[in-house]
């Protein structure tokens, strides 16, 4: 019986229906002669309008088979934060009409006719995943076939919940749920069914999507699980909408000027580091890259943390990193220039290896030994003690400087040479974190 009727009322409903039909048609055949000369003739119609609100069927065990399609027209807006997605539908559905059937030869070839839809009784489907009340537009109308199907089209915006993951933002892909569904009526009353196949409602839905917006339909895929809502069991369709982004706006906008200032800031370290432009160079680039961040805020996505974020995040802490290293060699460099400190002994000795002509270690960049002469033939060491007769600092200062016996000038040389080699050896490390972080999130991105 009828989905929350008591049962005798239902069995009332179903006596009187009948009655009516039976008094009012012996059989359910509509005659319509008369039809191609006149025009159809409202009085033979209004038997069957006038049991619009009862579901049109003979016997009430058997249920209706509605045949629901949708053609996805547009997708008007996804919200990631709300996580809603507000799509344009254009809803079919088909469903038999037993109390509606004509001879279209008898009819002069009428094989259809459109009625107000608000003549014929509707069924109650909705989409599950919705979070507003359907608008559907005033005065549509539905054809009716000779056989007695009633097809109905309904242009619907729905603002469904989808859960959106935003992880691989821009190169996203959502897979939201469309579940028709009946209010009221179980399984036992009526039954869904497709009109069409999956693939031919991806074909039209392309054919017809006027807009180039954000998001493309990828594809639709269905499923028909029943469902219990207490004790009732109600039929289902489930449609799952996947849809893509169309990632070129954020690329143009996000991931080449943020790649352009990280490049710039990688190539900033070949900035001579005892030049004071190197330092304020690296701020500049840093607001610059606050400021790009400010502007681009609204381009992301408000909620959750995608992996667009962490790459941001990543690049300011490079240039931040980057900014410390500049400012730890500008100090080394300034250490160097005005009191050299006394060099530790494994250091002058690692110096000493590093630059003889074998190179196990990252030398100084070539900048570097420009106004130094620092090259290793040049570098003061144990192989000519020669050149250092008359440089030699008193006995006092020298036990200062390590016991090495080494002029000031040299030592200041030293801890230049020192300061250009952990230059080199940072920066090299620089790239290589760089070069890992942005191949991890480049892969993370492809899968
Ligand atoms: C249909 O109605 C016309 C008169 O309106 C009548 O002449 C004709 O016999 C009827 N046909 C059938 C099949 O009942
Ligand atoms: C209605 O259909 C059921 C099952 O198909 C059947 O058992 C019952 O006799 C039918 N009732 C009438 C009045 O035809
Ligand atoms: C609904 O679809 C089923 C199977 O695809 C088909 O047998 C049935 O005739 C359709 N019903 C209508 C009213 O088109
Ligand atoms: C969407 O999700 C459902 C269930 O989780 C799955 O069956 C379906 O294949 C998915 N569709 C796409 C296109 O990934």
């Amino acid at each position: 019986m009828e989905g929350g009727w008591p049962p005798s009322g239902g069995f009332l409903l179903c006596l009187t229906v009948s009655l009516l039909v039976q008094g009012r048609a012996n059989t359910f055949t509509i005659n319509c002669s008369g039809f191609d000369q006149h025009g159809v003739n409202p009085a033979l119609f209004q038997a069957i309008f006038n049991q619009k609100d009862f579901r049109p069927v003979v016997n009430y065990s058997i249920p209706t088979r509605v045949n629901i399609s949708f053609t996805l027209s547009a997708i008007l807006e996804v919200n990631a934060q709300l996580q809603l997605l507000t799509s344009f539908l254009w809803v079919k559905m088909i469903w038999n009409n037993p109390f509606i059937s004509w001879n279209p030869k008898e009819c002069g070839n009428i094989n259809k006719l459109a009625v107000t839809a608000e003549n014929l009784w509707l069924p109650d489907i909705f989409i599950v995943e919705s979070t507003d009340v359907e608008q559907i537009p005033e005065g549509l109308s539905a054809y009716m076939t000779h056989k007695g199907d009633i097809v109905y089209h309904k242009p619907t915006r729905v603002t469904s919940i989808c859960s959106l993951d935003i992880f691989y933002f821009p190169f996203d892909q959502q897979n939201c749920t469309l579940t028709f569904s009946s209010f009221i009526y179980t399984a036992e009353n009526m039954l869904l069914g497709l009109d069409r196949e999956v693939w031919e409602m991806v074909d039209t839905s392309h054919d017809i999507a006027r807009t180039q917006g954000e998001w493309e339909l990828l594809g639709i895929s269905k499923a028909t699980p029943k469902m219990f809502v207490g004790s009732r069991l109600f039929d289902r369709i489930v449609f799952f909408v996947a849809i893509r982004r169309r990632p070129s706006l954020y690329i143009i906008n996000l991931l080449v000027p943020s790649s352009f200032l990280i490049a710039i800031d990688a190539l900033s370290f070949y900035l001579p580091a005892e030049n004071e432009n190197r330092a304020p160079f690296k701020i500049t680039l840093l607001l610059g890259y606050n400021v790009f961040l400010l502007r681009m805020n609204d381009l992301l996505p408000a909620s959750g943390a995608p992996l667009i974020s962490v790459y941001f995040a990543l690049c300011l802490s490079l240039m931040v990193l980057s900014l410390l290293e500049t400012i730890f060699i500008t100090y080394l460099l300034h250490l160097a220039t005005t009191q050299p400190p006394p060099m530790p002994q494994w250091l002058h000795s690692l110096l000493l290896h590093c630059t003889s002509p074998r190179r196990c270690c990252p030398t100084a960049p070539q900048k570097g030994n420009k106004g130094l002469d620092l090259t290793p033939a040049h570098l003061p060491g144990l192989k000519e003690p020669g050149e250092l007769v008359g440089k030699e600092l008193g006995p006092r200062e020298a036990e200062r400087n390590g016991g090495s016996g080494l002029t000031r000038a040299q030592l200041t040389d030293l801890w230049m040479q020192f300061g250009y080699m952990i230059d080199t050896f940072l920066f090299r490390l620089y790239l290589l974190f760089l070069a890992f972080s942005i191949s991890t999130v480049i892969v993370l991105w492809n899968t």
